[in-house]
């Protein structure tokens, strides 16, 4: 079989390719190796950027975000017991984000796919990518048990962190820059409701929390933990302990405390490949970068790079060339590099970090309190919170 885009992993990443390319009435076929219900149950963060609203707005699939999101002008930063809130849309001149869970944009996105008929293949097995340096790259995969190849123009690898897209591109070529963070997240949903109704990122003496939410009933609370810490190591009864403490005084004591019903840990990197092209290869999403959770960017990044790798392709389609697709990687990057900067930096700040001495907690307790005092140093959390531009 032929078509003219092959994407690979059925991800926010993939999933926002497929509907933008279909709008664009460009054909492609997804190929995802886990199941629908796997890849839609995973939990993730759910702060959804201006520019993510717009874009499923753009792809007619934001119904639900409008009824259910939750908008958020502000988010609180608390410093052991000093809690200040940055006013996003006073700073940035109206912007704000949505609340909106992962699992939510996925179920809108695959229910979508099913009623717009797009080709999404799950348990794609053995998904191997050929020729890409040529003008006509194909992909092997096995289906059902059987083997079946798709002929293609392009392929967009956005199969995330441990996908086979990024390993396709020759060692010599591709370029990674890696830190790995020497603590994780542990992370609870609750049926219970949020203790404030906007974020609020803790930097505590005993490590950081943030409490969000999913809706005006769900809560969706984190705290710092040891990488070596499992998840038997932490009733719901330390958890809520340990959170109250870190969310200070005032903000502890508006916890609700509720059985949990997700409870997981995930490692914090900062990671990079260049280019995000290569031949008839495009990266995006999670194949290319991660960022710490810290400011909610990876999903925001995921769409931003769709939605540039989608005009690209829409240019050689449309006839208007391929600058745009020469142009991709860097365009994207430069994108990402300031996301990166700024998870690392929002991570740095709210963070105790191990084995640091004692002056680090004095000079991150002095830049929160400077951010607290300055407006140019809000404005520079806000514009980055609420998502920065698309350049050309
Ligand atoms: N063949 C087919 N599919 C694959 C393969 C493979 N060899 N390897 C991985 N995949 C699939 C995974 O099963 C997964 O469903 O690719 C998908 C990649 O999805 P994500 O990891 O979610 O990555 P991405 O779509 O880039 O999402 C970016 O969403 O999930 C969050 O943390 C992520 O916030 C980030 C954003
Ligand atoms: C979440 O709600 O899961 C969430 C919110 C903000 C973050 C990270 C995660 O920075």
């Amino acid at each position: 079989m032929r078509t003219k885009v092959v994407i690979v992993g059925a991800g926010p990443a993939g999933l926002l390719l497929a509907h933008l390319l279909h709008q664009e009435g460009i054909a492609c076929t997804v190929l995802e190796q886990r199941s629908q219900d796997y890849v839609a149950g995973r939990v993730r963060a759910g702060v959804l950027e201006q520019v993510t609203v717009d874009l499923l707005a753009r792809l007619g699939l934001d119904q639900r975000l409008r009824a259910e999101g939750l908008v958020h002008t502000g988010a609180n930063i608390s410093c052991d017991d000093e809690v200040f809130r940055v006013d996003f849309a006073d700073l940035t001149g109206g912007a704000s984000v949505v609340v909106y869970g992962q699992s939510e944009v996925m179920a809108d996105l695959n229910a979508a796919a099913v009623s717009r008929g797009l080709d999404v293949r799950y348990q794609a097995e053995h998904v191997a990518l050929h020729d890409l340096d040529t003008n006509h790259p194909y992909v092997t995969f096995t289906e059902n048990g059987e083997a079946a190849r798709i002929d293609c123009d392009f392929v967009a690898g956005c199969d995330g962190y441990h996908g086979i897209s990024r390993a396709s591109i020759p060692p010599n070529v591709l370029q990674t820059f890696e830190k790995v963070y020497p603590f994780g997240w542990l992370g609870i949903l609750a049926e219970v409701p949020p203790c404030n109704h906007e974020l609020i990122y803790a930097s505590h003496e005993r490590g950081f929390a943030l409490a969000s939410m999913r809706s005006q009933t769900r809560s969706r609370y984190y705290v710092q933990c040891s990488l070596d810490d499992r998840i038997e190591d932490w009733s719901d009864d330390r958890f809520w302990d340990e959170l109250c403490l870190r969310l200070g005084a005032n903000s502890g004591a508006e916890v609700v405390r509720g059985p949990s019903f997700e409870k997981s840990i995930a490692p914090l990197r900062s990671f990079v490949a260049e280019p995000m092209r290569w031949g008839r290869l495009f990266l995006a999403g999670d194949a290319a970068h991660i960022v710490p959770p810290t400011g909610a960017k990876g999903l925001n990044l995921a769409a931003t790079d769709v939605i540039m790798l989608s005009e690209a392709l829409s240019d050689v389609y449309s006839g208007a060339g391929k600058a745009g697709i020469d142009h991709y990687s860097q365009r994207a990057l430069a994108r990402v590099w300031k996301a990166e900067r700024f998870s690392w930096w929002f991570t740095s700040l709210t963070h105790r970090f191990p084995d640091t001495s004692s002056i680090d907690r004095k000079l991150q307790a002095a830049e929160l309190a400077y951010i607290r005092s300055s407006r140019a140093a809000q404005s520079m959390l806000a514009e980055n919170y609420v998502g920065l531009p698309l350049t050309l």
